[in-house]
C-alpha cells in the first residue's frame, strides 16, 4: 500500500501545493489534500493544525505545509506533540532537517521558491534518512514532559 502524505497551504502556497500534489503522485504516494481549495485568502493556521495533528497522533509520517515563508505554518505546526516542522528553502537546509532533526513536516516558502526549487527541495526531504546518533538524543531533548498529549 503506498505512504499517505498529507498537504496544506494557505493561499499563498496555494498554486505551489497543486503543482507539487501531482509530483508526489507521480512518486507513487497517496495525497490527502486538506486544503486550501482556492487562490482565495486563508488563515494558515486552520490548515496547520489538522496536518500537524494527523503527525502528532502518529497516523502519518509525515506531511507537507505550504504558506508565503512558510513561518506561520511552522508556527502552528510545532504546537504539537512530536511534530518537527522545519522550514526549508534549499535542497541543503531539507537534507540537514531530516539528517540532524529527523523533520516530520516539511514546510515550504512558498512565495520564495520556484515550483523547480520547491521540487528538488520536496524529493531532498522525502529521500534523506535522519542519521540517528547524537542527533537522536538532541531530537529527544526537544519534547518536554508537559507537551504529551
Ligand atoms: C499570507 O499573506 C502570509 O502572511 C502567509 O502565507 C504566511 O507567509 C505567514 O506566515
Amino acid at each position: 500500500m503506498s505512504e499517505v502524505i498529507p498537504i496544506a497551504s494557505d493561499h499563498a502556497g496555494f498554486e505551489l501545493k497543486e503543482q507539487l500534489e501531482a509530483r508526489l503522485r507521480a512518486q507513487g504516494f497517496e495525497v490527502r489534500d486538506l486544503g486550501t481549495d482556492s487562490p482565495a485568502s486563508a488563515d494558515y493556521a486552520d490548515y496547520a493544525h489538522p496536518l500537524a495533528d494527523l503527525v502528532s497522533r502518529g497516523e502519518v509520517k509525515r506531511g507537507v505545509l505550504l504558506c508565503g515563508t512558510g513561518l506561520g505554518m511552522s508556527y502552528a505546526a510545532n504546537r504539537h506533540p512530536n511534530v518537527r516542522a522545519a522550514v526549508a528553502w534549499s535542497p541543503e537546509i531539507a537534507e540537514l532537517a531530516r539528517r540532524h532533526n529527523d523533520a516530520n513536516v516539511l514546510v515550504l516558502p512558498a512565495r520564495f521558491l520556484s515550483p523547480e526549487d520547491a521540487g528538488k527541495i520536496l524529493d531532498t526531504w522525502l529521500t534523506t534518512d535522519f542519521e540517528g546518533g547524537r542527533h537522536r538524543r538532541r531530537v529527544e531533548k526537544i519534547e518536554r514532559e508537559d507537551d504529551t498529549p
